[in-house]
């Protein structure tokens, strides 16, 4: 039998719960909080593991030492490590009034994470009936990135960096979030199998209108191997913006900050 789900566009009688209303009122208050950013970056892969947080962090401070403002919002809510990886991991979030206000973490790198929240190694929680969590999950992480988009006085930034977990669910509520689609940055390793997984995640996202920034290939030069990088940006027409060894230098992050 059909599900007979409706959305909110669909209710004909009169909608007491003023939910239209609250979302436009939401997304008002995302583009209120985003009014100053240059631009938003999402670091995507589709595939785990692969790197997205250690090159999101390795960027971030180099973009902020070469004078560039930049943010990290940690979307990975179940995983997060940006805080470790930005050397902060108890560098605590500050409320000012109805604001939420970033931790100033490694080279002057503002960051929001759930590592900021959660006390150590506790998961995510959520209050509602235990039985059916697995239903509410999806849509607590999804709260969970309204309300740090809608909260966060990132102030004037020039990048503002998206770190995502893996799959592509969370690029979709960002999208749908932001006044306009986010710039997407891709992380493969070389192999063919994380190729895939990533033509996945970036026909995904150039379907949702946004712009491909580019493809950093990382753990080059080790156990991998495979041209899953220049595979993926002659396919996309886009550059390889970086080939990132497994421990890199600060050289290597220079240039990958001067071509974002
Ligand atoms: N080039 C590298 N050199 C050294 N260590 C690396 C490199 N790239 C990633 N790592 C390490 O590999 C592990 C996985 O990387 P990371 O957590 O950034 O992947 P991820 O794609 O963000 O994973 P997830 O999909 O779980 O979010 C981490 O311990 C990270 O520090
Ligand atoms: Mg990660």
């Amino acid at each position: 039998m059909p599900l007979n789900i409706r959305t909110y566009h669909e209710l004909t009688e009169p909608d007491r719960s003023g939910l239209a209303q609250q979302i436009a009122a939401q997304r008002r208050r995302v583009a209120g909080r985003l009014a100053a950013v240059g631009q938003v970056v999402a670091v995507m892969s589709g595939k785990g593991g692969v790197g997205k947080s250690f090159v999101t962090a390795g960027m971030a401070r180099a973009l902020a030492r070469a004078g560039r403002s930049t943010g990290v919002l940690d979307a990975d809510f179940n995983g997060p490590t940006a805080a470790r990886l930005l050397d902060a991991p108890r560098a605590r979030l500050r409320v000012d009034g109805d604001a939420v206000l970033p931790a100033t973490v490694a080279d002057g790198v503002r960051l929001i994470s759930m590592d900021q929240l959660l006390e150590d190694g506790r998961p995510l929680g959520f209050r509602g009936p235990d039985a059916e969590s697995h239903v509410w999950r999806g849509s607590l992480e999804a709260a969970a990135l309204r309300e740090f988009l809608a909260d966060v006085a990132w102030g004037a930034l020039d990048t503002l960096l998206v770190d995502l977990p893996p799959g592509v669910q969370r690029f979709q509520e960002l999208a749908e979030l932001l006044p306009a689609a986010p710039a997407v940055l891709t992380v493969t390793i070389p192999t063919p199998e994380s190729r895939d997984a990533v033509r996945r995640a970036m026909r995904f996202a150039l379907e949702r209108g946004s712009r491909l920034a580019g493809v950093v290939e990382n753990m080059v030069g080790g156990a991998f191997s495979g041209s899953a990088g220049d595979e993926l940006a002659a396919e996309f027409g886009i550059a390889v913006l970086a080939r990132i060894p497994w421990h890199p230098t600060p050289d290597t992050w220079r240039e990958l900050a001067l071509r974002v």
